[in-house]
């Protein structure tokens, strides 16, 4: 059992503790912020994610896991702390580690005093340099302590995925621990003890780069897959998932993360690989690679415009539904969802447009007011003139013809490859991809 202390309750933090606490730890996750405390104090996850509202509830019941607004008297107790604060964005890609530094001067200040060895990991995505550059200057300064003799310091990156996150927390599929020196990576070792996942010990600006690597490598893997729909389509008579089922035979490719689609979106994808290029940009190095896989990316929901213009004509005046409005199925995350720029683009056209997800429907409605929230399938689908299917909720892929009888017109987009064409008769289905 070790004492932890999660700095930042957000998306990363309050997964990361609750499975702590369920790994049997003892867990206060804290955050400036009292307001998403006092739910989660209350056993109300302050976000949709599946099974963590029951999870939430059973680590409260143990008593292993609380909440408090207190950082400081939190770090001061434990024996590992976690700064899982956000980086968000700046308008030139580049990050804002404004409140990663505010958390670890509260943390410095909170290990002034104490006695033994206690570690500091940073698990909120950071470019290279930025744990040694600004975390540790900003922990020293306040705690009057020195990093690696004083107090261990570790930068422990998390990959977990919007709707398995609890999964992956609890079995991840690799646990990266960049350390200051030895001892700080010693000293983090026992809240993973009994986890059985590769380990790999790096130094701190290895283990930042690893996270932004295997983001960019990942959005690089869509794009692509969206570039080889986009050429199938273009040659014609080509079903790219056929095309990635043979190349993934090749154990050098794999088929994972080549599903082709509208896009991709989400809190760390489109984040990531923009900081990355922003940082490398102000370090001297322009990418070519990655600007590409941005560039594809801000044009892809398009693609369901074209098709859509292709089957119907000029969308002026017609009632587009989209069926997905998150940026993926399982998730209420409207971040960067490529369903934004669809509407939007449908909007610019002369479109009405009606939107329906499971659960995101709040959400997009504040981000794009314009478009008419439905509040079932049904009702999204009466009376439109063409369907776009843009996320991957796994309901879609139930979807029969008869669902679609109250269309005005009869063409359906299916941005996500989703549907399933045997059950689609008598609809005009226009398949992204072939
Ligand atoms: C991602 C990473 O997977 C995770 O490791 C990291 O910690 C955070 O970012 P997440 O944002 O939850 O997780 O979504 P993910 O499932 O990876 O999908 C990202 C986007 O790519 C989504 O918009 C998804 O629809 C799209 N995608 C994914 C595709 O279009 N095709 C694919 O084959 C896979």
């Amino acid at each position: 059992m070790t004492r932890i202390c999660i700095v930042g309750a957000g998306h990363v933090g309050l997964v990361y503790g609750v499975a702590f606490a369920l790994a049997g730890n003892e867990v206060v996750a804290a955050d400036v912020d009292a307001k998403p405390i006092a739910t989660l104090a209350k056993g109300t996850p302050t976000f949709f994610e599946p099974g963590l509202s029951k999870a939430l509830r059973r680590a409260l019941r143990t008593k292993r896991l609380s909440f408090t607004t207190n950082v400081v008297g939190a770090s001061g107790k434990a024996k590992a702390i976690f700064l899982c604060v956000g980086t968000p964005s700046r308008p030139d890609g580049s990050i804002d580690t404004m409140y990663l530094e505010a958390a670890a001067k509260s943390v410095g200040e909170g290990i002034r005093a104490t006695k033994g060895y206690s570690v500091v990991a940073v698990k909120s995505t950071v470019l290279p340099g930025t744990t040694d550059g600004i975390v540790r200057p900003a922990l020293e300064a306040t705690s009057g302590k020195a990093a690696g003799r004083d107090f261990g310091l570790c930068v422990n990156p998390e990959f977990l995925r919007e709707g398995s996150a609890l999964e992956d927390a609890i079995k991840p599929d690799r646990i990266v621990i960049g350390a200051f020196n030895r001892r700080s990576a010693t000293a983090l070792a026992p809240v993973y003890r009994g986890v059985r996942s590769p380990r790999l010990t790096t130094d701190l600006r290895t283990a930042e780069m690893i996270k932004y690597a295997t983001n960019a490598f990942l959005a690089t893997k869509v794009s692509f897959a969206n570039e080889l729909a986009n050429l199938c389509d273009a040659f014609g008579g080509i079903n790219v998932d056929a095309v990635v089922e043979g190349m993934g035979l090749d154990p050098r490719i794999n088929p994972r993360f080549l599903k082709a689609g509208l896009g991709f979106g989400g809190s760390c994808f489109p984040k990531d690989v923009r900081a990355l290029v922003a940082g490398g940009r102000a370090r001297g190095y322009g990418s070519r690679v990655l600007r590409a896989v941005l560039e594809l990316n801000d044009l892809q929901p398009l693609r369901a415009v074209e098709l859509a213009e292709k089957a119907v004509g000029p969308l002026a005046g017609k009632r587009v539904a989209i069926l997905g409005l998150s940026f993926k199925g399982g998730s209420d995350d409207v971040r960067e969802s490529r369903a934004i720029p669809l509407a939007k683009a449908l909007l610019e056209r002369g479109a009405s447009v009606v939107g329906y997800d499971p659960e995101a429907n709040s959400a997009f409605k504040a981000a794009v007011p314009a478009v008419e929230i439905a509040p079932d399938l049904a009702s999204a689908l009466a009376r439109a003139d063409v369907c776009i299917v843009h996320n991957d909720w796994p309901q879609w892929r139930a979807l029969k013809a008869s669902h679609f009888s109250g269309m005005r017109g009869d063409v359906v987009v299916d941005g996500r490859r989703i549907l399933r064409r045997g059950a689609m008769k008598g609809v005009r289905l226009e398949v992204l991809g072939g």
